[in-house]
Parts: structure tokens; sequence; C-alpha cells
């Protein structure tokens, strides 16, 4: 069976947009794959946290996993920090990167433009997040579009490696959904939607109540032309709703384009918003039994316990492959 692994930082509650350009895809693929979902905490301290904030952000992103039905039967749900060997093998993977190719990397310069203090570890995050998936051997990475230059970077690294030391690692594909890999902020359509975004406004978070969801989807920018049409160029922000409403009602844009012709964005804006809320509602319910519950605690051990033991063994032939430890005497 092939693998996937996976991730999602808890820099902040998930919004829509992760929802249907990763955690849907995830739910769909774990029946036909040996799927590694992980809570990516080290990637989230690239950039200040609040301490307290952050640790319930990792717990309520774990409930958030199961809430969309990922089943820990079947899928391994774990946190980034509780499998040492990420860290040591995104170490190891900085010392085959290169400065200009990390300098290139279109996120850091997105994160980076305008700071004072950088991390250097906002740097190097994409070799961590090689060594996230290189280490379980992952096929396949189902991820939004905004991933696509590190996977890309994940896939040289890999080679490189391979090529300079041992044939160890698997080299992985992309996956992004076919609608919903880039759900734009409601506030400027032309930027992405973002959990970081400072104005609230821009996103859907998983867990806005449903009268949040329904004033932020009615001021959404749209347009003064009135007309229902996905034209992604001159109409932006008619075009994410309709993307929106269409990965989370089933229905086709074209459909929807028939359904709201000649109507205005009134009804429109409306029936995309009881379109997320049938999506998240139940979900948000069993999320809220959940951060209650020791289960996720279990869920979390045993996740912790079945990475740790999958990462370790990569992590110890990739250490050989580089000349890392001793050569040992005693048998
Ligand atoms: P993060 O936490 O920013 O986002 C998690 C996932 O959601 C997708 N996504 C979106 N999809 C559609 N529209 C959007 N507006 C949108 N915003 C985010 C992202 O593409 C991602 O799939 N670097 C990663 C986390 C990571 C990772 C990994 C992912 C660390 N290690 C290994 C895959 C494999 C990130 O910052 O995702």
């Amino acid at each position: 069976m092939e693998t996937i692994f996976s991730g999602i930082q808890p820099s902040g509650t998930p919004t829509i947009g992760n929802y249907l350009g990763a955690l849907k895809q995830f739910v769909q693929l774990q029946n036909d794959y040996n799927c590694y979902f992980c809570i990516v905490d080290e990637h989230a301290i690239t950039v200040p946290q609040d301490r307290l904030k952050l640790r319930e952000n990792i717990r309520s992103l774990a409930a958030l996993y199961v809430a969309c039905g990922l089943d820990p039967e079947q899928a391994t749900l774990f946190i980034q920090s509780e499998v040492p060997a990420h860290a040591q093998l995104g170490w190891m993977l900085q010392s085959i990167s290169y400065m200009g190719e990390l300098e290139r990397m279109t996120q850091f310069k997105d994160k980076s433009a305008g700071k004072e203090a950088i991390s250097s570890a906002l740097f190097t995050y994409p070799s961590l997040m090689a060594a996230d998936i290189l280490l379980y051997n992952a096929d396949i990475v189902p991820v939004g579009e905004d991933q696509k230059q590190h996977l890309e970077l994940t896939r040289d690294l890999a080679q490189r490696f391979n090529n300079r030391f041992n044939d160890i690692f698997t080299i992985p594909d992309i996956r992004m959904p076919e609608v919903g890999a880039r759900i734009m902020s409601l506030q400027e359509p032309t930027k992405k939607m973002s959990k970081s975004d400072e104005n609230e406004k821009g996103f859907i978070s998983m867990l806005d109540t449903p009268k949040q969801i329904e004033k932020k989807i009615k001021s959404a920018v749209t347009d003064s032309e009135g007309v229902v049409k996905f034209d992604k160029v001159n109409k932006p922000g008619v075009s994410n709703l309709l993307t929106i409403h269409a990965s989370c009602s089933g229905e086709s844009i074209e459909e929807l384009e028939k359904r709201f012709a000649g109507q205005g964005y009134g009804d429109f804006k409306q029936s995309t918003a009881n379109a997320v809320l049938s999506v998240l509602q139940p979900i948000q319910e069993k999320h809220a039994e959940l951060m209650q519950s020791e289960e996720l605690d279990d869920i979390l051990d045993s996740g912790a316990e079945k990475a740790n033991q999958a990462a370790n063994k990569t992590l110890a032939k990739a250490m050989k492959a580089m000349g890392l430890g001793r050569v040992k005497k005693r048998k």
C-alpha cells in the first residue's frame, strides 16, 4: 500500500481554505493509503507564538482532524514535536540545502517581507518540511497549491541525498484537489485565505459561529456587475465564492452559475453560507465533544508511538548513510 504524509500548522484555527485544500482530501484518501497526518507544531514556532494559545491550538487541531472524519484506526495522527526524528533529519537535510534555493521560497519571502526580526528557522523551514515527508517514505503528499514549491524542493533534496549518499528516500508526488486548491481571502480575493491574516473578515475559521460565517460571506468583496459567473481574472471575489460553494455542496460551478443567473449576489451569498454551514456544523459539534474527552489523548499517544517507530527506522538509515554516529564494536 502506498504511503501518504501531510501536515497542518497549529498557528491558529484552520480556515475553510485548509479544509477544502487539505483536510477534505485527507478524509477521502485514508481508506486507500497508509496515512500519516501530522500537527506540525515545530513549524509553527518559526514565527512568535503565545505558548498557552499554541498548546490549545495543537489540541484543537488534533480534535479537528478526528471531527472531520479521520479515523485513528486507519490513519496515524500525531504531533511533530513528539517525534524527535523530525528535528534531527531536518538538521541533516539543512546540511544539503543551499542558501540560494531557500532564498527563492515565496513563502519565506512573503512571511519575512517588511519584518525586522526574522528567525533562522523561518528560513530553513522547507528543510524540516522535507524531513517530515521523507521520514515516512511518502509516495504522495496531499496539499493546497501554496505548498507546491516546498514539495519541489523536497523532491530535489531527496534526490540529492540519494545521489550523494545512499538511495534511501522515496521521491514524493504532490496531490492537489481539482477544485479548492487555492481558496482566496474574502476581503482581498487576489490574496490567499490564511489563518494568520490580521483581518478576520478575510477568512472563515472552521470554528466560527454560524452568525460569523453568514456575516463574513455576506460582506465578502465581489464587484458591482451583479452576475454570478466564474472568471478568476475579472471577477476574483465571485469566482472564489463559487469555488467555496461548489466544494462544500458538491455541485459543479456550471450548475451554480445557471441556478443563480440573473439573481444578483444576495441569494447566491446566502446559499454559499448555507453550503459552508452544512459542512462545518457537524464538524464543530464533534470537535466540542472531543476537546473534553480523554479519547483524544489516547489517539495522540498511539499516533506518536507508531510515527516514532516508522520515523526512527528511516532516520537510522539516513544517519548511517551520512556517516553520523559511530561504528559499533559491540555485537
Ligand atoms: P498550512 O498549515 O499553511 O496549511 C495546511 C494545508 O492547507 C492548505 N491551504 C490551503 N488550501 C487551499 N486554499 C488555501 N487558502 C489554503 N491555505 C492553506 C495548505 O496547502 C496545506 O496543505 N508547510 C505546511 C505544513 C507542513 C506540511 C509538511 C505539509 C509542514 N510539513 C509536510 C505537507 C507535508 C503549511 O504551512 O501548511
